[in-house]
Order: C-alpha cells, then sequence, then structure tokens
C-alpha cells in the first residue's frame, strides 16, 4: 500500500520501537456505542489521537480482532477519532505514555461465547412475558376462572398459523390456572399433550392424561373408552379438574375423526349436574379442519373461540428482544440487527421462524469467531432454517430416523428432485450396517415412508408411467445438509455411538 504524501510516493514504512506483538488494523476495531462502527484510524502502541475535547459520550470500544478468544473493552474519550489501543487494560484519559502502552495478548484463544444460554432459543422455553398475547392469555384465565368457581367444564378452540404462539400461550395459561386453582383451593391438572408426537393416537393422548394423575398406569390392558371412564373416575374420587390441551389436533382429527371429541363430550352427558372436571383446548391451524367433524361435536368444540393473529414486524422485535436478554452476551446483537430478522420474518408473522432466525444467526457468528451478529448471519441462517420443530425429529423411531438419514445422504449428492423407494432403501441397508441395526422389512419401511409423509418432511407418491417403471417417489421436503446433521446427532446419542 503506498500512500500519497507532498513529496510524492512513499512507501508505508514500520518502525519497531517496542516488542511487536501484532498489528492491528481499522477492521479489528469495533465501536458499540457510536455512529460509525469503525474507527478512522487505529494506531498500533506507540501512537495516540485522543478525540475531540468537550463532549461526553463515553464511547466503549470492542475490538474484535480475528483472532479468536481476543476481547477487549475500553473506554475511550469521545468521540474516537483513532483508537488507542492498550489491550489487556482499560485506556484512561488523556494520551497514554508509551510506556503505559504494553500490548498483552491473552496466550489462550478460547471460543468467543456470544451466546450465553441456548434455552430461551429453544423452541419449548416458555418465557416469564409473553407480549402481544396479554389479550389471548386474559381471555383463557377468565374463561376458565368462571367455569371453576360454577364447577363447570369449557370447551375452547384456539386457532392461527404456524408461530403465532398457539402452543405457548396455551402453556403459559396451564401455568396460570393450576396457580389461580391452587389458590381458590382446588386440585387442577393442566395436561398439554402434542397430538402429532403422539401420532393421533387418542389412546396415548388418555394415558398421558392418566399418568398425571397416576404416573405408574399401564400401558397395556385398558380399551380407550375404560381409559376415559377411568380417567373421569379418577377425577371424581380425588374431586380434581382436568384441563386437556390437544394441541395441533389436526394429527387426532386425521386419525379418529369425530370419536375422541365425541367421547369427551358424551363422557360428561352421562352425569346429571356436575361437578364436570373434564375441559379441552383443542388448537388448531385453520378452523376449516373443524368441517372434517361432525356439526355436533364442532358446534361444542367451538363454544369459546381465540384467535391468534400473525406478528407485525413491530411486535416480532418485541418478542426478540426478550430473548436476545435472556440468550446473548451483552453487545452481541445490536437492535437493529434483531430488527433485521423481525422484519424477515414479518412476511408470515412467525415467531418461531424469527427465533429459529437468531438462534442459527448467533450460533454462525459464534463459529466464524465473530464477536457480534452481523445481518449477513441473519442472511446466513435464513438459508438455513427451516420450519420443521427439531422435536419431531426426536420423537421419531431409531428406524425412522435411519430412512431418514438415508434420505437426506442420498439428496445431498443429487440434484434429482425425487429419487426411488429403491434407491432409498439401499442406502438404508447401508446406514443400518453403519449403525449396527437389522434393516427392517419392506411393509415395515413403507410404514416410514407414510409416517415421514405425514409430518411433511417428504414427500411420496407413485411414480407415473415412465423411465423408472412403477415405483414410489420420494421427495425431500427440508434442507438434506441441516437434516443430516440434526439425525447424526440424534442417533449417536441415542445409540450411544461416537460419530465424527
Ligand atoms: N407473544 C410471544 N411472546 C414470546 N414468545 C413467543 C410469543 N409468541 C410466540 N413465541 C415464541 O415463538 C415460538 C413459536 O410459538 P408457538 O407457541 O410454538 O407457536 P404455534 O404453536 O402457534 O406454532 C416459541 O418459541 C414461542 O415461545
Ligand atoms: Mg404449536
Amino acid at each position: 500500500m503506498w500512500e500519497r504524501t507532498e513529496r510524492g510516493l512513499r512507501e508505508p514504512e514500520v518502525n519497531d520501537v517496542f516488542e511487536r506483538v501484532a498489528y492491528l488494523g481499522v477492521g479489528d476495531f469495533y465501536i458499540t456505542n457510536y455512529h460509525r462502527r469503525f474507527p478512522i484510524e487505529a494506531f498500533n502502541p506507540g501512537a495516540a489521537l485522543v478525540g475531540e475535547e468537550g463532549t461526553e459520550h463515553d464511547a466503549r470500544v470492542v475490538l474484535s480482532s480475528k483472532r479468536p478468544g481476543l476481547r477487549q473493552i475500553l473506554s475511550l474519550p469521545p468521540p474516537p477519532r483513532a483508537l488507542v489501543m492498550a489491550a489487556g487494560e482499560e485506556y484512561k484519559r488523556g494520551p497514554p505514555t508509551p510506556s503505559t502502552m504494553k500490548m498483552s495478548w491473552p496466550s489462550a484463544y478460547g471460543r468467543v461465547r456470544l451466546i450465553k444460554d441456548e434455552k430461551p432459543l429453544g423452541l419449548d422455553y416458555v418465557p416469564k412475558r409473553l407480549p402481544h398475547r396479554e389479550e389471548q392469555l386474559a381471555q383463557l384465565t377468565s374463561i376458565f376462572t368462571s367455569a371453576l368457581k360454577a364447577g363447570m367444564a369449557r370447551r375452547v378452540l384456539i386457532t392461527g398459523k404456524i408461530g403465532t404462539g398457539k402452543t405457548v400461550t396455551a402453556k403459559k395459561f396451564g401455568q396460570l390456572i393450576e396457580e389461580i386453582a391452587r389458590r381458590m383451593g382446588l386440585e387442577l391438572h393442566y395436561v398439554h399433550v402434542n397430538c402429532r408426537l403422539q401420532n393421533g393416537s387418542f389412546f396415548h393422548i388418555l394415558l398421558e392424561a392418566m399418568r398425571r394423575l397416576r404416573p405408574d398406569f399401564p400401558e397395556r390392558g385398558y380399551a380407550t373408552n375404560e381409559l376415559l371412564t377411568l380417567l373421569l373416575r379418577e377425577l371424581d374420587d380425588r374431586d380434581a379438574y382436568m384441563i386437556i390441551t390437544l394441541d395441533d389436533a389436526e394429527a387426532l382429527i386425521d386419525k379418529s375423526g369425530s370419536r375422541p371429541f365425541f367421547a369427551l363430550s358424551r363422557a360428561h352427558e352421562a352425569k346429571v349436574g356436575g361437578p364436570f372436571r373434564l375441559s379441552l383446548i383443542c388448537v388448531l391451524r385453520e378452523p376449516e379442519k373443524l368441517k372434517e367433524l361432525d356439526d355436533a361435536t364442532r358446534s361444542t368444540l367451538e363454544e369459546y373461540a381465540i384467535h391468534m393473529p400473525e406478528y407485525s414486524k413491530e411486535q416480532l422485535f418485541d418478542i426478540l428482544m426478550d430473548r436476545v436478554r435472556l440468550a446473548f452476551v451483552e453487545g452481541a446483537i445490536r437492535e437493529e440487527v434483531v430488527a433485521f430478522i423481525a422484519e424477515l420474518a414479518a412476511s408470515e408473522g412467525n415467531a418461531r421462524y424469527a427465533i429459529e432466525l437468531l438462534w442459527r444467526a448467533g450460533r454462525l457468528a459464534e463459529q466464524e469467531g465473530r464477536y457480534e451478529v452481523l445481518p449477513e448471519h441473519v442472511r446466513k441462517a435464513k438459508v438455513m432454517v427451516w420450519p420443521v420443530e427439531r422435536m419431531v425429529l426426536k420423537a421419531l423411531s431409531i428406524h425412522e430416523k435411519l430412512f431418514l438419514l438415508a434420505l437426506s445422504r442420498l439428496f445431498k449428492f443429487t440434484d434429482e428432485a425425487k429419487v426411488t423407494m429403491g434407491e432409498a432403501k439401499e442406502e438404508y441397508k447401508v446406514l443400518c450396517e453403519e449403525f449396527s441395526q437389522e434393516p427392517r422389512k419392506h411393509t415395515q419401511v413403507w410404514k416410514y415412508v407414510q409416517r415421514l409423509a405425514e409430518l411433511s418432511l417428504i414427500t411420496a407418491e407413485p411414480s407415473g408411467p415412465g423411465r423408472r417403471g412403477r415405483t414410489t417417489l420420494i421427495g425431500l421436503l427440508v434442507p438434506a445438509e441441516e437434516l443430516e446433521e440434526e439425525l447424526m446427532g440424534l442417533l449417536s446419542k441415542e445409540l450411544g455411538i461416537e460419530v465424527d
């Protein structure tokens, strides 16, 4: 780099007065509370250029060297036109003298941590407050508080698109209502069941509810109807109440139609006068789904209806900022970057997507050894995020996971949109061997395909007449690499195998 001076071009010259440890460039510095991101000049030890006198905002300067593990926060006199670095100590007012400017670098270059706690970024985390859902929460609480007082049961329908806070609001409500009941001196159990994770099985839903009262209740020996009767009897015996939330109830409707809902309401009719102990909250994305039920069942479910509208970008920003405070170290992400995430997620009004973007962007920035999450990390994260709950993957059986892993491997190396069932099974067999598992037979594998398709992880359809003959063509609906990474992690944990 040549510099123009009055006397023409001059070769840049470096005189090492001190022992040279490192040179810092402008790009090595980052100013967190000043409108310029970088100082105009960066002077290495031995030189100092101090900002204008008189102005009193205290600039905090974070040295963001490309060297991981290096982080210094300095207080500088404002505004820092140039940065005087004395890494390893705080710069105090006044130009430092060469003797105070000993550079010392941390010897161990540890990883930079931007995320101090991942939990608040997890999808099943229930935060202390739910901004912009106060109204829905209050509605739920008032419906059930009055019901409890009257010894009545209620049926509530919650609808809203994905990521509008249906699940988290219901869970939060569960915490609140249990507390309210306790203060009223009543025994109330809030049971939140995800129907999808229970495979839409009414029996397993009831079993989960029953086990809340009797944790060691056996899985075998009772039919579904008997289980329901026993559950109601148990509640009577204990003089207790229960609210069951059927989350993602689509799965239950798909699998069992009106029957479970009918059974649950009939259970009440058998009894005169009450108290009615079992209430129901039904969570659906689309109210239209109810049309698949018979009219009588439908009207009982719609007794009370609460809708969750999509979030605006301002609302998403509020939700994200709460998580940022809980999960990130201070200064790790600027508000404008959070606003950028909110903006990206706003087209869907989807808080789940927003939080997932935040989490991934944070992870990416950490992996790159950056001291801050930048918009570029958000953009990268956007490509990676897929709106599937990792919980869904976790709940798959080992062989379902292996089969899906086989697909992710195939799709990683093909530009084809579909693979054949034959190709998938071949790869699955190879993986079974790799993981020392006995491959399952065709009929069983076929069931995996159907299940994975139901979960919207894959598509499966018969091939038309064509070069491949008649077979089933399988498509993958989530990014292959991501999926592979996730599944490898889960499988190795589950099977106790070390993978690299
Ligand atoms: N109002 C809110 N305040 C804080 N977090 C929220 C809010 N709404 C949604 N979230 C978070 O966004 C994510 C998706 O919400 P969730 O309840 O799972 O949506 P849904 O069930 O409607 O798909 C969860 O991590 C949840 O904690
Ligand atoms: Mg949900």
